[in-house]
């Protein structure tokens, strides 16, 4: 497939930014809560944030500059007082965590705008949020300054002082993925919701998967099984022993037949069924 291609130096900014929200997504939503020195309060979103490290917990997150060049208020009141809240948005709050993206001037708290309730926190002066399943009281450990123009970040690196899940998304000692239903940003207005049909599982390869390399060509070569079917049998440690293969009654009896039936157990979830069938496919081309 032909590929369009972009090379940064002399980029729009407009363009670099629009390549950059639609294509590294979805994005966590950080909703920040800060005060700035006089304590008034001031709530944000933003997508450029992530988690980067869990002894000690560390997450980071990027304000761009204004228009103008200067900072927005979360950096600003995150620099001056070296604190913040960062609540993770579900979908209920989607429509509130919105409007508290509108640029409000100085000293307007974006928890009356979009009707969020603030909850006193435990360690840092911002409050809570507290209508967020999951919420993070931090202290600022780093600022990276990114860039002097509009659009460029400031990279702010905080540590984690304490954690707040609410009582109801954890389950079995975790947090529950369905019941957080935390939104994602794309580019754009578009976002994503994750629960229900949206959620997968997919559990980590264990020891030394044999890999793509070390399948039959037979597989390989299939114009049926797709990246994630011959993924799924990739990541077995071994093929089966072909002398413990039996053939059963139902099975079908040529290749493309034997390639879905592969299919069909990897989407059951059975994988060593699909390494059976698979072994047949391969001794069909031995035969
Ligand atoms: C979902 C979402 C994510 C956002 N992510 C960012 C971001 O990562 N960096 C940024 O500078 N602005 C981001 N914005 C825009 C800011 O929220 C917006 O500029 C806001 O007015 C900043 O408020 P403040 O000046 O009170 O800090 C985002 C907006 C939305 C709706």
């Amino acid at each position: 497939m032909a590929m369009r291609t972009w090379l940064t130096e002399g980029l729009d900014p407009v363009q670099a930014y629009a390549l950059l929200a639609g294509g590294v997504g979805p994005r966590p939503i950080a909703l920040a809560s800060t005060c700035d020195p006089e304590g008034r309060r001031n709530l944000a979103p933003f997508s450029f944030f992530n988690a980067f490290g869990s002894r000690p917990p560390m997450v980071a997150f990027a304000p761009g500059r204004t228009r103008d060049g200067g900072l927005k208020h979360t950096s600003r009141n995150t620099v001056a007082t070296g604190e913040c809240v960062l609540a993770a948005v579900s979908w209920a709050m989607a429509q509130q965590m919105n409007v508290t993206s509108a640029e409000y001037p100085d000293g307007v708290d974006e928890f009356a705008k979009s009707g969020f309730s603030p909850l006193p926190a435990g360690v840092v002066r911002p409050a809570l949020v507290a209508e967020s399943p999951f919420q993070m009281e931090c202290r600022l450990e780093r600022e990276v300054d990114l860039g002097s123009g509009p659009g460029s970040g400031l990279l702010l690196i905080c540590r984690v002082l304490a954690f707040h899940v609410r009582e109801d998304v954890w389950t079995e000692g975790g947090l529950d993925p369905d019941r957080l239903d935390l939104v994602g940003r794309h580019g754009g207005a578009y976002y994503v919701r994750s629960s229900g049909p949206a959620l997968f599982r997919l559990p980590r390869a264990v020891g030394q998967p044999m890999g793509y390399d070390a399948l039959p060509q037979a597989l390989r070569r299939s114009a049926i099984l797709t990246g994630n079917d011959l993924g799924q049998l990739a990541s077995a440690e071994a093929p089966p022993d072909p002398a413990g293969i039996r053939p059963r009654s139902q099975d079908p009896g040529d290749a493309p037949g034997l390639e879905r039936a592969v299919q069909r157990a990897l989407a059951a979830g059975d994988r060593d069924e699909a390494w059976r069938l698979a072994a047949l496919r391969v001794r069909l081309d031995d035969a």
